[in-house]
C-alpha cells in the first residue's frame, strides 16, 4: 500500500497542539501581566497577540488541516485567542487607569501655594486725572486741543496781551530756549492753545487742553519746574460769565461730589476781562470748619474754601488779535493746575511724589482708567 499522502505537516500538527496552544496562551498571559507599562504592554502585544505571535503563526496553519480536522483546531486557536484578548484588554485598562491616576497626581495644583507675584505698575494719577477732566468736558460736547511745548513768545505771551514788560517774561519764570532773544520758550501756561485755536477754527469753540507747563522755580513740597495744567476756551455768540460760573460749577461737583459749587473772587489776567480766581467749595467739610474749632478741616484750613484756578472772559484784545470781532463773539476761558487738584483731593502733601515715578506711590492709586 502505497503510503498516504501525510495530512499535514508534523511542524503544523506541533504548533497547533493543545499543548503548544496552552503553552503559547500562558506566555502571553504571563507577559501581559508582567508588562509594567503600556509601552511595554504593547510590546507584549506584537509579541503575543500580533501578527507574527505563535497563535497567529498557528492560525495560519489551519488551512492545511484536512476538512475534519479545521473546526477542532480552529475552535482552539479561536478560544486561546479570545481568552489572550481579553487578557489584553483587561490589562490595558490596568494600566490606562494607572497611568491617569499617576497624571493627575503629578499635575495635581496646589491652589493655594504662594507664589511669587510679579509686580505691575500703577497709572499715574496725573494721566487718569486728565483723563477724566478730558470725558467730563467731552460729555458737554467740548474737544481736546493741543499744543507744543516748546511755544513762541508770541503764543505765550504776546497775543494773550501780556506785554514785553509783564514780570511773567522775565528770566525769573520763563524757561527760555537757546538764549533770552530767541522768540522761543517753554510754555509757561496752557493758554497759548487757546491762541492756536482761535487762529486755527471758527467760533463757535468748545475746547479744553490738559498739558505740562514749565516755569523756573525749584522744587519743592510745593513747587515743581514741571507741572500740568487744563485750560478750558468758549468762544461762541452770547457767551456770559454766568456760562463760565455754571460750567465751573459742573466741573466742580464731577470732579468732587455732587452739589460741590465755585466762588469767583475778581482777580487779573492780561488775557481776560473781567477776571477771577476760582475757589472751590471744600468738599470735605463742604464749609463746615469755619469758625468751627472743635472741627478743623485740613484741607480747606478751615477755610471753606480751596483756591483752585484762574478764570476770566476772553479780553477783546485777545479775540481781536485772533481775527474774531468781539462784537459779535464772547468767550470764557480757565485754567488750573492739575498737581495741585490731585493734592487736596488726595491729601498728598509734598509735590516731590507726583515727579519721582516712584511705583510705590503711584500703585496707591490703583490701574484706575
Ligand atoms: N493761564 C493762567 C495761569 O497760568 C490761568 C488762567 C487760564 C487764567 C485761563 C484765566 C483764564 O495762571
Amino acid at each position: 500500500m502505497s503510503a498516504p499522502n501525510k495530512p499535514f505537516d508534523p511542524k503544523e500538527v506541533s504548533a497547533l497542539s493543545p499543548e503548544n496552544i496552552a503553552i503559547a496562551v500562558a506566555e502571553a498571559l504571563e507577559a501581559f501581566s508582567s508588562a509594567a507599562t503600556l509601552d511595554e504592554l504593547k510590546e507584549a502585544r506584537l509579541t503575543h497577540a500580533g501578527d507574527r505571535s505563535a497563535l497567529a503563526l498557528a492560525n495560519r496553519e489551519i488551512a492545511a488541516l484536512p476538512p475534519a480536522a479545521k473546526a477542532e483546531a480552529g475552535k482552539r486557536i479561536g478560544q486561546a485567542r479570545g481568552e489572550v484578548n481579553a487578557a489584553l484588554e483587561s490589562r490595558t485598562v490596568e494600566l490606562e487607569a494607572a497611568r491617569d491616576h499617576e497624571l493627575l497626581a503629578l499635575e495635581a495644583v496646589d491652589v493655594t501655594t504662594v507664589v511669587a507675584q510679579p509686580s505691575h505698575g500703577g497709572r499715574h494719577p496725573l494721566t487718569t486725572i486728565q483723563e477724566h477732566i478730558a470725558d467730563v468736558f467731552i460729555a458737554l460736547g467740548y474737544s481736546v486741543a493741543e499744543g507744543p511745548e516748546v511755544e513762541a513768545e508770541w503764543f505765550n505771551f504776546d497775543a494773550l496781551n501780556i506785554a514785553a514788560d509783564h514780570p511773567a517774561r522775565t528770566m525769573q519764570d520763563t524757561f527760555f530756549v537757546g538764549n533770552e532773544n530767541s522768540g522761543l520758550v517753554l510754555r509757561t501756561h496752557t493758554s497759548p492753545v487757546q491762541i492756536r485755536t482761535m487762529l486755527t477754527q471758527e467760533p463757535p469753540i468748545y475746547v479744553i487742553c490738559p498739558g505740562r507747563v514749565f516755569r523756573t522755580d525749584e522744587l519743592d513740597a510745593t513747587h515743581s519746574p514741571v507741572f500740568h495744567q487744563v485750560e478750558a476756551l468758549v468762544v461762541d455768540k452770547g457767551i456770559t460769565m454766568a456760562d463760565l460760573k455754571g460750567t465751573l460749577d459742573h466741573f466742580a461737583s464731577t470732579m468732587f461730589g455732587e452739589g460741590i459749587v465755585t466762588r469767583l473772587r475778581p482777580s487779573f489776567f492780561p488775557f481776560t476781562e473781567p477776571s477771577a480766581e476760582v475757589d472751590l467749595q471744600c468738599f470735605l467739610c463742604r464749609g463746615a470748619s469755619v469758625d468751627n474749632p472743635d472741627a478743623p478741616c485740613r484741607t480747606c484750613r478751615s477755610e471753606g474754601w480751596i483756591e483752585w484756578g484762574g478764570c476770566g472772559m476772553v479780553n477783546p484784545k485777545v479775540l481781536v488779535a485772533c481775527g474774531i470781532d468781539p462784537d459779535v463773539y464772547s468767550g470764557f476761558a480757565f485754567g488750573m493746575g492739575l498737581e495741585r487738584t490731585l493734592m487736596f483731593r488726595h491729601g498728598i502733601t509734598d509735590m516731590r511724589d507726583m515727579v519721582e515715578g516712584d511705583v510705590r506711590f503711584t500703585r496707591a492709586f490703583g490701574l484706575g482708567v
